[in-house]
Parts: C-alpha cells; structure tokens; sequence
C-alpha cells in the first residue's frame, strides 16, 4: 500500500494544495539575524537563552528526543501546545467543516466534542460497553460515508482502564479514515504503547503528553506520532513557532531526568494500589473501578452531593456522573501520601454525615 497516497486521499483539498507560511529561520538561521523583526536589544532581563529570538520551527532536537524515548523515527513525531493542539490540527487537517464527522465512544475525553464543534464538525457516539471496552462490530457499522476520523482513548479518561489493544487495531484495519488513539496515560499502564503499529497501521495516529507521566502539565507540550505521511501534514498545518523556547528546553531537559520520571510513576502507582483498596473498604462506596491511569474512578449514591461536601471541605475532585455509563461517579486524581490522606478523611467526614 502507498502510504502517502492513501493519507493524501483522506486530507482535505485546501490542505494538500496549501503552501505553508515560511518563516524566518527555514533557510538561514545563523549570521547576523535581521530577518524576523526580532528585537535586537534583548529581553527586559538577563536572558542565556536568546528569548528574543524566535524558537526553531521544527523542534528537531525535542523531535528526536520524544522519537528515542518511545523508539520511533524523528519523522514520526510531531509536537505542540499539549495533546489539545494536535487533536485541533487533525481536525483541520482531515474534517471538512460543516461536512465531515468523527465518531467517538463515551464516556470518554470530553475535548473531542469539544473540538468537534469548535471545527463545525458533526459526531456519531458508539457507548462503550457496560466494563468500558469498544464495540469495534458496532463502530464499523455506525461509520458513515463522511466519517474521518475515529478517537479512542486508552486508558480511557474518566473510566481509566486500557482498551483492548486487538479491538483498537481491528477497527484500525477495517476503518478507511484517521484512528485516533489518545494515550495521555500510557505510562502508568502495563499495557504497551500503540505507537509501535504505526508502521503497520498507516492510518493510526497516538497522541501522548508530557502533562501526565512526566509532571509536565504547566509547560503544555503534546505529541503525535504516526507514519511521516500525516506528521508532514501536522507540521504544514501549524502555526510556525507553535512550540516556545522555554516549553522545548525544559521538555529536553526532562529527558536527562528519566530516573525522576520513572521514580514518580512508581510512586504513584504504590498510591494508587493504596487509595483503591481504602476505597473499597468503605461500604457506603458502591463500586471502586480499576485503574491503568494515575486517577480513579468509583461509584458513590448521591455522588453530587458527596462532590459538594468534598468541596467545602476543600477537596476538589470531579464529578463524572453526568457521562453515560457513570451514574453517580466520582473521579480522584492519585495525589501525593498527604493528600490522598487528606481526601480520605474528608471522604469518610462527609459519608458519615450523609
Ligand atoms: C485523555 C486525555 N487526553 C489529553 C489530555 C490533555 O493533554 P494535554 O495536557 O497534553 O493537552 C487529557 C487531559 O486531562 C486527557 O485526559
């Protein structure tokens, strides 16, 4: 199969005609620098980092970093301002607005209705099964002529558990657009990362982040990794200087720290086990779901009320109950000893005053 031609053929006519905005540093970016209206003088403050000059438009070491990390090609990679820029670009890169439709799987990541309606696109919802796995038989036939793209997210946000990799890749096989497979929680999760079928898959699309696992969130720096074909797009659609020097530099840097990361994700996971099982020790807790993210989510009667009281006692945790199949759920981030310490004793306070 050509793989460029067969992306070529999902992407919008405007996007594969566009001619992308060149910037500043494409054809020389050392020398005497007075091609970007920059501000020679420097930033208001003493600066290593050259703030007054423009960030690389391609981030190609950041690139490779991300590439050696999950054992993909440079080509393969793309970054942007979190997970939530990639999944808008692919958008604009695959749905015609007012036209084209992506077919989600609730509950799931609220963002891709979100973006979905930002972008004037329609979407068809096949639910997840009563223990939140797909329904690939039932997606397949709910696909219309004009669907583009289809988002699975695993482990999924809010049920936080993985989705069957064979069911992914199913509908990845039989599905003739853009599979997108969310992987923001990869890395607290046994299961392996989709990223190593890209190859196989030239249709398949992994978002990750550096928000989760890598204590990131505050810098916003997403990726996607798919075959060369879509990431040429990716990097075509973007705005020039999408990723800034301060993002790239400190993503490099977490790199170097790899220890840390790691140390951090084992930590969690020592809580998570903790937090799960003093939940179910609470009787009036009706179910504790299991967990392959850094989050849980359980089953509680009058869960909006409970979420209230949480709140005034000044724990803040989400409440989920409005999404389909999660009736009275409430979701808890996995917090550090002290707070998971904290939201337990609020927890037990408020069931004992229900
Ligand atoms: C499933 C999922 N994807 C993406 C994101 C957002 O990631 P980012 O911070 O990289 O935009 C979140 C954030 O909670 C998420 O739950």
């Amino acid at each position: 199969m050509n793989t460029k031609r067969t992306i070529d053929e999902l992407v919008r006519d405007n996007i594969r005609a566009l001619k992308p905005y060149r910037s500043a540093r494409d054809d020389f970016d050392s020398g005497i620098l007075l091609d970007a209206n920059e501000n020679s003088f420097g930033a208001p403050y003493p600066d290593e980092q050259e703030l007054n000059r423009y960030p690389m438009p391609y981030q190609e070491e950041l690139r490779s970093k991300v590439a050696a990390f999950r054992g993909v090609q440079s080509e393969q990679v793309f970054v942007g301002a979190g997970s939530d820029e990639a999944i808008d670009l692919l958008f604009r890169i695959f749905c015609k607005p007012g036209k084209d439709r992506i077919l989600i799987n609730p509950p799931t990541y609220g963002m891709y209705k979100v973006s979905a309606a930002i972008n004037d696109v329609g979407y068809d919802e096949v639910l997840l099964t009563e223990d939140f796995q797909l329904q690939p038989e039932s997606i397949l036939n709910t696909v219309q002529p004009d669907t583009k793209i289809i988002f699975i997210c695993s482990p999924n946000n809010p049920t936080s558990n993985n989705i069957r990799a064979e069911d992914i890749c199913t509908v990845a096989r039989r599905f003739k657009g853009i599979v997108v497979v969310d992987e923001a929680y990869i890395d607290f999760s046994e299961q392996q990362s989709m990223a190593s079928k890209i190859d196989e898959y030239p249709n398949l699309v992994v978002l990750q982040t550096m928000s989760k696992s890598f204590g990131l969130a505050g810098i916003r720096l997403g990726m996607a990794i798919a075959n060369k074909a879509i990431i040429s797009y990716m990097l075509k659609v973007k705005a020039p200087y999408n990723v800034n020097k301060l993002t790239s530099q400190t993503a490099i840097a977490a790199f170097s720290k790899l220890n840390i990361v790691y140390r951090n994700i084992n930590a969690m996971l020592a809580e998570r086990k903790k937090l799960i099982r003093k939940l179910n020790s609470l009787t009036y807790i009706q179910k504790v779901y299991p967990s392959d993210a850094n989050f849980v989510l359980f089953k509680i009667e009058g869960a909006p009320d409970v979420y209230e009281a949480l709140a005034q006692k000044g724990v803040i945790i989400r409440y989920r109950g409005n999404e389909p199949l999660c009736e009275n759920c409430l979701r808890v981030s996995v917090g550090t000893p002290p707070e998971n310490e904290r939201f337990f004793k609020a927890l037990e306070r408020v069931i004992s005053e229900l």
